[in-house]
């Protein structure tokens, strides 16, 4: 750490009236009830029922059995003081194959959950689209496949209908990202697929349906007061610096490349309507992009109430020097593939501790200065954290959860935000994640996020410290000591 870099351990910090403290979940983490009320099957059914692919076999399709325990989950959120809480809606719930007429029963179980927040006066975030595909449309090319774009503004009209008269903010996509460079390149996410040019084609078609589907909702929305936004997991990227704390000569070609692929090519076209000309260069020898077709960019770029940013951790990168050993420490896993088409030679350097269950390391001043670049970036644009929040390996002792380790994540990245917000960004709120612990992808239920337990067999749900701890400083609008 820099000199002078404050700790971020501060206490007593008020935020303003209009800040939105909520947490945050997605579909298949959470439901369960995968084959029930007419709900087709996702990629992500798929790809967990494939051995090797998720830790221990584990699959969503029990989960923390959500679906089931709506009410009493939305009693555990009025009684942590939640003034908002951000969902997923499952495609398939909707559309069993991605295509067609809405399925009634789908829709009314997220209509009864819109109406029992409201009733509690929490406001609602929904995010159409937080990975689980269709498999339908997966088995079609998914989101390599211009078609799906289409598929996914189709959707987002359907939910604009039925929702769009109680729903506060709406969210396109989560973190796409993910669903490209994961799904679609290194393979450890769903579809598991490994290529780089399937990859970048999923980017390019991700950005489409968050365009097409931003103005079918718009269209479809009766609320003049509705926000809209998309959510990205911006990466803070730092270089590799010398022993002496000097930036290594080849990191900022790094840091170029990575903020290329993991930044620019969503900010790019969302919000100037454009890819980067150097994302273009450095990836042409992987595509040629013919899967841009004119008046494409004119789509991609739709105006937004609000940016989402996700926030965990940061990287560190060099380019390798094809000679020393090489560490990769880019935090997503081993995989077949590269999550990085067209860079595969940037090297992710380890980075100082301390680190969450996840491996990541704990870096609160990251979060800062995150938000202050994407706002001088895009000065008029307000942000929301959507997500951010730490796994941690807690245990109920006695009916409690001590987990004091998030509590110090907690406070130090709320801090973060709030000098954030000091320094001028315009921050409108704070969704922590998650609510309860549920299935972390290719961790399956190994890493818990929640700040409320949920022990797998019996679905029991015990409100950790940190959840308590989280409903004091909603109830003061302050960080409590
Ligand atoms: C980002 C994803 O949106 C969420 O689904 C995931 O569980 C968390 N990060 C933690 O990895």
């Amino acid at each position: 750490m820099n000199q002078g870099t404050p700790d971020y351990r501060d206490s007593g910090l008020e935020f303003p009236a209009d800040f939105v403290f909520g947490s945050a979940t997605a579909s298949y983490q959470i439901e369960g009830a995968a084959h029930e009320d007419g709900r087709g099957p996702s990629i992500w059914d798929t790809f967990s029922r494939t051995p090797g692919k998720v830790l221990f076999g584990h699959t969503g399709e029990v989960a923390d059995d959500h679906y089931h325990r709506l009410d009493s989950d939305l009693d555990l959120m009025q009684r942590l003081g939640l003034e908002s809480y951000r969902f997923s809606i499952a495609w398939p719930r909707i559309q069993a194959e991605g295509t067609g007429p809405a399925n009634v029963k789908g829709v009314a179980f997220y209509s009864r959950l819109v109406d029992g927040l409201l009733a509690r006066g929490i406001t609602p975030i929904a995010t159409l689209y937080h990975w689980d595909l269709p498999q339908t449309l997966e088995d079609a090319g998914g989101w390599t496949n211009r078609d799906t774009s289409y598929r996914f503004a189709d959707y987002a009209h359907i939910m604009g209908e039925a929702l769009g008269d109680r729903m506060a903010m709406w969210t396109t996509l989560n973190e796409p990202w993910c669903s490209a460079y994961l799904g679609y390149g290194s393979g450890v996410h769903a579809p598991g697929i490994t290529s780089g040019r399937a990859a970048l084609t999923a980017v390019h078609h991700l950005n489409l349906a968050h365009g097409l589907g931003l103005s079918a909702l718009r269209d479809a929305v009766r609320k003049p007061d509705a926000q809209y936004s998309a959510t990205l997991n911006l990466h803070m990227i730092r270089p590799a610096r010398d022993a002496d704390g000097e930036a290594l000569p080849a990191s900022a070609e790094a840091v170029r490349r990575i903020d290329a692929l993991a930044n620019r090519a969503f900010t790019g076209p969302m919000l100037h309507g454009a890819y980067p000309a150097d994302l273009l260069e450095d990836t042409a020898h992987v595509t040629d992009w013919q899967f841009v077709r004119p008046g494409d960019l004119e789509l991609t770029h739709q105006p937004i109430d609000v940016l989402g940013v996700n926030y965990y951790s940061t990287v560190t990168v060099t380019m390798w020097d094809g000679v020393s050993p090489r560490s990769n420490a880019d935090g997503h896993g081993d995989a077949a593939g590269s999550p990085w088409p067209g860079s595969e030679d940037v090297e992710f350097v380890q980075q100082p501790g301390p680190y969450t269950a996840m491996g990541w390391n704990i870096a609160p001043d990251g979060l800062e200065e995150l938000l202050v670049d994407v706002h001088e970036q895009f000065p008029t644009l307000p942000l929301m954290i959507t997500e951010n929040g730490a796994a941690f390996d807690d245990e109920v002792r006695d009916g409690v959860v001590q987990d004091d380790a998030r509590i110090d994540y907690l406070r130090r990245h709320f801090t973060a935000a709030h000098r954030a917000m000091q320094r001028g960004v315009d921050l409108r709120g704070y969704q922590v994640w998650s609510l309860m612990d549920n299935f972390e992808w290719a961790y399956g239920y190994t890493k818990r996020f929640g700040i409320v337990h949920v022990d797998y067999d019996s679905l029991e749900r015990t409100i950790k410290q940190s959840g308590h701890w989280y409903g004091e400083l909603i109830r003061s609008r302050s960080i409590p000591e």
